[in-house]
């Protein structure tokens, strides 16, 4: 369809909702399925890439949400910042395109893209993408940059220490960086966020994630357990003979109502439920992954972080390897981890016998069990970092600095 047909399709006046120019057949489907199922009234699923969008856009009233498939364009920065120069204070982008490139992905996050999605897009991630802005209005949702700040704690194999990394970075951030921070455990059949501060798992976790529409920030305050004035903690201990499963959308939901209350949540995510939830972080997020010196654990902590890379490429992954020195034989050096994995290891905490008894036996945080303690002088280290970043302020986008001077 040539651009002045579509413009002539387009009420002038009428704020559309939803405005995507798509070059394929099966996102144009995923997306004109949505619009029916959530009755949008006012959506257009257009074909065309950035010239079509452009040509459009000149001259009519932006929509809330605006999706451009940029597939095939050699200068996707470019680009964007020429569409922003077309679109209105507040519209919302959503770019797809064919290159999967970290160093891109941030470069349009910057210029402030809402969303990066690689083609092929599946159904859920796009439909997820979408239904995310126009659900949530703009005067409901909270600026991003006042959002809280997510890190999820994997360990590559049992035992590898992520729990107690998770527990740890909490912890110190709560009490030594003063942060109002969430720790999340979801493995709510053996979880031991909990149990490793001496707490008791608060009711209600699992009937939440089962019925996403309880999430409220009224549940929120009755089902986590308080550790301290800053720390928080939400776990379950359920029954083993008990099965359940959750909604996908509760999770996405629980996280956005713990952003908008604490300056950082913390996840311990069990490896089983990393494969399947690690996509639901659709924002830029940090990613510890937690290892053990040992082949298993190389071998692990490159499949994971392939995982990572490929569904999350928007996360900041950082490398620990944990337990350094436990045993005399057998051990990988970090060199030779780093050389045959490829991964750069961003630290390495001894195994600390020392603070680990200390901390089991007063059930406290190792931090507070022995200040000094060899594995949480590094694990400070890491912490010290991920708070310079995040206290450095961001300079506004191109795409805000556009729209602001337009606005
Ligand atoms: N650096 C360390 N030095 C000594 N013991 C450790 C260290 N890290 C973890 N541990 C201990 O190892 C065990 C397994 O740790 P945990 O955090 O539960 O691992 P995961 O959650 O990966 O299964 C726990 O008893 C914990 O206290
Ligand atoms: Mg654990």
């Amino acid at each position: 369809m040539s651009t002045a047909a579509l413009k002539q399709d387009i009420n002038p006046g009428l704020q559309t909702s939803l405005m995507a120019f798509v070059t394929d057949e099966v996102t144009h489907a995923v997306l004109t399925r949505t619009a029916l199922e959530r009755a949008w009234a006012n959506a257009e699923i257009l074909a065309g890439g950035v010239e079509e969008a452009m040509g459009t856009l000149t001259g009519i009233e932006t929509p809330q949400l605006l999706l451009v498939d940029l597939s095939g364009t050699g200068d996707m920065v470019g680009a964007v910042e020429r569409l922003a120069a077309v679109c209105d204070a507040g519209t919302r982008f959503i770019a797809l395109g064919d290159h999967n490139d970290i160093n891109l992905y941030r470069r349009l996050l910057d210029l402030g893209v809402q969303e990066y999605l690689v083609k092929p897009v599946s159904p859920e991630t796009l439909r997820a993408a979408v239904e995310k802005p126009i659900e949530q209005p703009e005067d409901k949702t909270p600026v991003p940059s006042g959002l809280g700040q997510i890190i999820t704690v994997i360990g590559t194999c049992g035992g590898a220490g992520a729990s107690s990394v998770a527990v740890n970075t909490a912890w110190i951030l709560a009490r030594e960086k003063d942060k109002r921070i969430a720790l999340v455990d979801l493995d709510l059949y053996f979880g031991t966020a909990a149990l490793f501060l001496d707490l008791e798992s608060g009711r209600g976790f699992r009937e939440a994630l089962e019925n996403p529409e309880r999430i409220d920030a009224l549940f929120i305050e009755r089902a986590m357990v308080r550790e301290s004035e800053n720390l928080y903690v939400l776990s379950g201990e359920e029954a083993l003979e008990n099965a359940f499963s959750f909604d996908p959308q509760a999770l996405d939901r629980l996280f956005d109502y713990l952003r908008r209350d604490f300056d950082m949540v913390v996840v311990d995510l069990p490896r089983f439920a990393a494969r399947s939830q690690i996509a639901s972080f659709h924002e830029p997020f940090t990613a510890f992954l937690v290892s053990p010196p040992t082949l298993s654990g190389m071998r692990d902590s490159m499949r994971l972080s392939e995982l990572i890379r490929a569904q999350a490429p928007h996360a900041d992954m950082k490398m620990l390897l944990n337990k350094a020195g436990e045993r005399k034989t057998g051990e990988l050096s970090k060199a030779d981890f780093e050389r045959n994995s490829e991964l750069s290891i961003d630290r390495v905490l001894p195994f600390d016998l020392k603070t680990v008894t200390k901390s089991n036996a007063n059930g406290t945080a190792w931090a507070e069990a022995e200040k000094k303690g060899k594995a949480v002088v590094p694990l400070r280290g890491l912490i010290d970092g991920l708070c310079r970043d995040e206290d450095e302020a961001a300079p506004p986008s191109i795409w805000q600095r556009v729209l602001k001077k337009r606005a």
